[in-house]
């Protein structure tokens, strides 16, 4: 082992020492509040009686998994194959690999399909479903396909009301090697939404236009599953949803600045931060600069927040107003900075606008329970 690689916080035992302690730029979470944001959603579908299939998107690592699955390793979804592969090969079955099914990738995800339990894929051209048939799994395996729909989130999926969508759903039904196995339809328009009325009146929408889909199919004789879903409709869950089989959201067991201005929930429930420190003073343009550039809370958010980039917890005047790779420029919102208040070396915590793409810049997460580190994640990345 290098001297360097020694010193690294990245291998380091911190163990219960304070957050503090870390070098910065670090990306924090508190465990308590993902298992509360954990919990909450487990128990919003308990009650009405629908399969949570997580989505590990957000944060990509073992153990939030496990938090979200309450330790069962069954029933997610995922956004990458590179995923898919990582939880496959530490014991996680029923997989859902809600992406359009790339072609490059068929292969590997035959390969997945034939040593799991249950992998899924899903597509929304019929040229996917080609590709499924020149590749017939092995041992009589059936791929397990669902149909993407778009019920007006306007991304990937065939348009709900198109004559196309009731078609490829018969011709993947009726492929000889390839069952349909659900309607996906993944609510992202909840994300324009602001409180909880609009975030129910798009949650409603989608679920009605999915179970509608679903009865179409039950009239040309198909049965299968439906599933919606996205942080904010899954927060405040509509009754309708109760005749769902499945929902699908993921960003919720961090949350971030952006759930909280949606409605999806508080500032509060946002489990996770960046630290940074302050690195230099700049008098003449009333700036401080700090050590986070936007390799250590992203681009995302741009122009969205009075406050930049991201919220700088307990500094409600002060701005993230740009950023280059290593660093950041901070001033306040209004008057001159009062530098004594901010010398070299002190701690800013930043509340990311988007903790998805703020997780995604760190190759460690250090867990920490009312302050104090309690362990690392380390997650997957690749496609
Ligand atoms: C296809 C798909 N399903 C589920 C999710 C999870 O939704 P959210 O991040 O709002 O929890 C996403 C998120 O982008 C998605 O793209």
């Amino acid at each position: 082992m290098f001297v360097g690689e020694k010193l690294q916080q990245t291998t380091v035992n911190m163990e219960g020492e304070p957050l503090s302690a870390l070098c910065t730029p670090a990306f924090v979470v508190d465990v308590d509040k993902v298992k509360r944001n954990a919990q909450q959603m487990i128990e919003h579908f308990e009650k009405l009686g629908v399969q949570l299939r997580p989505h590990m998107k957000t944060h990509k690592t073992l153990e939030c998994a496990d938090i979200m699955t309450g330790g069962s390793r069954r029933c997610i979804v995922v956004s990458t194959l590179a995923e898919a592969c990582f939880y496959a090969d530490h014991g996680f079955d029923d997989i859902l690999y809600a992406y359009s099914v790339p072609f490059d990738k068929i292969e590997r995800c035959a390969v997945l399909s034939e040593r799991l339990e249950l992998f899924q894929v899903l597509l929304d051209h019929p040229d996917a479903l080609e590709q499924l048939k020149k590749r017939p799994l092995k041992d009589g395996r059936l791929w397990h396909v669902w149909l993407k729909l778009d019920c007006g989130n306007g991304r990937a999926g065939v348009l709900h009301s198109a004559s196309e969508a009731v078609r490829l759903a018969q011709a993947i039904a009726e492929t000889e090697g390839v069952q349909l196995t659900g309607v996906y339809a993944h609510c992202g328009n909840t994300y324009n939404c602001r409180g909880v009325e609009q975030i129910q009146t798009v949650a409603q929408e989608t679920t009605s236009l999915t179970l509608q889909f679903v009865e179409k199919l039950k009239s040309v004789g198909i049965t299968c599953k439906s599933s919606i879903g996205s942080t904010p409709s899954c927060s405040h869950p509509v009754k309708d949803m109760s005749q769902l089989s499945e929902v699908h959201p993921g960003n919720y067991v961090f949350y971030d600045v952006q759930q909280s201005l949606i409605g999806s929930c508080s500032l509060e429930d946002v489990a996770v931060r960046v630290l940074t420190r302050v690195i230099g003073h700049c008098p003449h343009r009333n700036q401080l600069l700090i050590d986070c550039g936007w390799t250590g809370i992203s681009l995302d958010g741009a122009g969205k927040l009075p406050t930049g980039f991201a919220v700088i917890e307990g500094h409600p005047n002060l701005k993230l107003v740009s950023m280059t790779q290593e660093h950041g420029r901070v001033e306040p919102m209004s008057g001159p900075l009062d530098y004594s208040k901010f010398p070299l070396g002190t701690l800013l915590t930043l509340i990311p606008y988007h903790s998805c793409a703020t997780a995604m810049m760190h190759p460690v997460y250090h867990v920490h329970s009312e302050g104090r580190l309690v362990g690392k994640w380390t997650p997957t990345r690749g496609w």
